[in-house]
């Protein structure tokens, strides 16, 4: 009978087994056992650097001063949204995890990717697990950056692939070894199927120790499940570099690519693309996205400017504030906590006078966009007002500001920022905290400092927000 190469180890209380079993004796645990290579102790290690070792293998320590090498070299693709998520490019070496909804675009833009580092004369190795050499093909020819000329490899075993890379890095070094997906890479020192937990950390963990090993770096498509998370195990997360998420709405043809971890630069940042026919096109003015119709305003809409990392994005918030039909009124939220809309509904009832307790409410984030900062209060608020009392807020308006319990205006952060992109995209006016105005207002903006929500509606609508003054039939 052949030797068994690998074993089954309990990830709850670290137990072996030699065979897979649902439950593990040990500990009692359920699904746990994951299978791990027999020889692991030894073949994981990464081999240190020999210089480094002493004879009686003690490792040389050094002071970080010391370290040599790393020239602070990043590789720049040109994609400009996507150097700019990840840090300004490359880092040589590094691990990156790219994770997105099946079809929402990860091999388009790595492909993309690969084509301008080609460019930019970098050697590129695009391994394709998921397609065909004739499907990578022909997506790279309808692309409209020069991808024909990127190397293919449809290959699926790890221990091939590495060769192959190994032996292109002999000719001249590999810079960036691209995998397509993570999940469809098997080690044949396991049996376990590719994809399962065990397979995806241990070819995660080899691919790993190639980077660090040989400079290349090495980008790894993941998979989603169902929650959203990158398929696989956890472990997958932590030892990557960069872990970056690719996103959408399905119906919208924009994406959104987003860092949620990265050693070598912010995880604010995003970078927005729209999916077209020739590929992924970065979007210079991602606030156009966000903002609606703004020719012919309608009431029920406001304008606020969030920040996505360090961009200010202006977004349009809208509401509708209908009679409710029979039972409890409706309260329906896209884009916006819904608790937060309870409290702003609160809030407007009670420190404005508004009423919603017969209406229906709906409010939603124009571009499918999810707001994150309480900043956007003031535009839900103003916004259902202006449904409630059907009377638009004029469409060069921008309202900044968290409404706090009392009905209080708060100052908001990096507000000349904020301002700054109002501006610059041809907003007149803009409505905040008092105590929050800058002492240097961008040109052609004014700004109107107000205290509390029941001041703004006032502002805004020129009449009392008080209930008696509410349009007949409304209420
Ligand atoms: N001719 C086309 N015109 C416009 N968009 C296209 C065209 N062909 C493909 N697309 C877009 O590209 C998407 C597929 O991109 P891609 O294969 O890169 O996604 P993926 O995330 O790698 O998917 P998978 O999870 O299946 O690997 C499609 O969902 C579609 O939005
Ligand atoms: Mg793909």
């Amino acid at each position: 009978m052949a030797k068994a190469k690998s074993i089954y180890r309990c990830s709850e209380c670290g137990a072996d087994y030699p065979k897979w079993a649902g439950k593990c004796e040990t500990c009692g645990a359920w699904n746990s056992l994951v299978e791990e290579p027999l020889a692991r102790s030894d073949a994981r290690r990464a081999p240190a650097p020999a210089a480094a070792r002493s004879a009686a293998g003690a490792g040389a320590v050094v002071t970080l001063g010391e370290v040599q090498g790393g020239d602070g070299t990043r590789w720049r693709s040109g994609l400009g949204e996507f150097d700019f998520v990840v840090g300004g490019g490359i880092v040589p070496g590094s691990l990156l995890l790219v994770g997105g909804e099946p079809g929402i675009g990860k091999s388009t833009l790595l492909l993309q990717v690969a084509a301008r580092l080609h460019g930019a004369g970098r050697r590129v190795l695009y391994v394709s697990g998921e397609e065909s050499p004739l499907q990578v093909r022909l997506r790279a020819e309808r692309l409209a950056d020069r991808a024909t000329d990127v190397l293919l490899l449809a290959e699926t075993e790890l221990e091939t692939i590495l060769a192959t890379a190994a032996s292109l890095s002999r000719e001249r070094a590999l810079d960036v070894l691209v995998i397509d997906s993570i999940q469809t890479v098997f080690t044949s020192e396991l049996e376990g199927a590719p994809g399962n937990v065990g397979q995806v950390r241990e070819c995660a963990a080899r691919l790993m120790r190639f980077a660090k090993a040989t400079g290349t770096a090495v980008v790894l498509v993941g998979h989603v499940t169902k929650g959203g998370g990158i398929a696989g195990p956890k472990t997958l997360e932590h030892i990557v570099d960069t872990v970056l998420y690719f996103e959408g709405e399905g119906t919208l043809d924009h994406r959104v690519l987003r860092a949620t971890k990265n050693r070598f630069g912010s995880v604010d940042e995003i970078g927005v693309f729209r999916m077209g026919q020739d590929g992924l096109a970065a979007v210079e003015n991602p606030s156009s996205l966000f903002l609606g119709d703004r020719d012919a305003p309608a009431s029920g809409s406001a304008v606020t400017a969030l920040l996505e990392g360090s961009r200010p994005v202006l977004v349009e918030v809208q509401a509708l504030a209908a009679r409710a039909g029979f039972g409890t009124p409706q309260r329906v939220a896209t884009g916006v906590d819904s608790k937060r809309l309870a409290l702003l509904l609160a809030v407007l009832d009670k420190r404005a006078g508004l009423s919603f307790a017969q209406l229906d409410v709906f409010c939603n984030i124009v571009g499918g966009l999810r707001v994150q900062e309480p900043i956007a209060d003031a535009a839900i608020a103003t916004a259902l007002a202006s449904s409630v009392y059907d009377r638009p807020i004029p469409s060069t308006a921008l309202l900044l500001g968290e409404i706090g319990l009392g009905g209080e205006l708060r100052p908001v952060s990096q507000v000349e920022r904020r301002l700054a992109e109002a501006a610059r995209l041809g907003w007149t006016d803009a409505y905040l905290a008092e105590r929050g105005i800058p002492s240097r207002v961008p040109s052609g903006l004014r700004v109107h400092g107000v205290r509390t929500i029941d001041q703004l509606l006032r502002t805004l609508f020129h009449a009392g927000a008080r209930e008696s003054e509410m349009p007949a039939g409304v209420a």
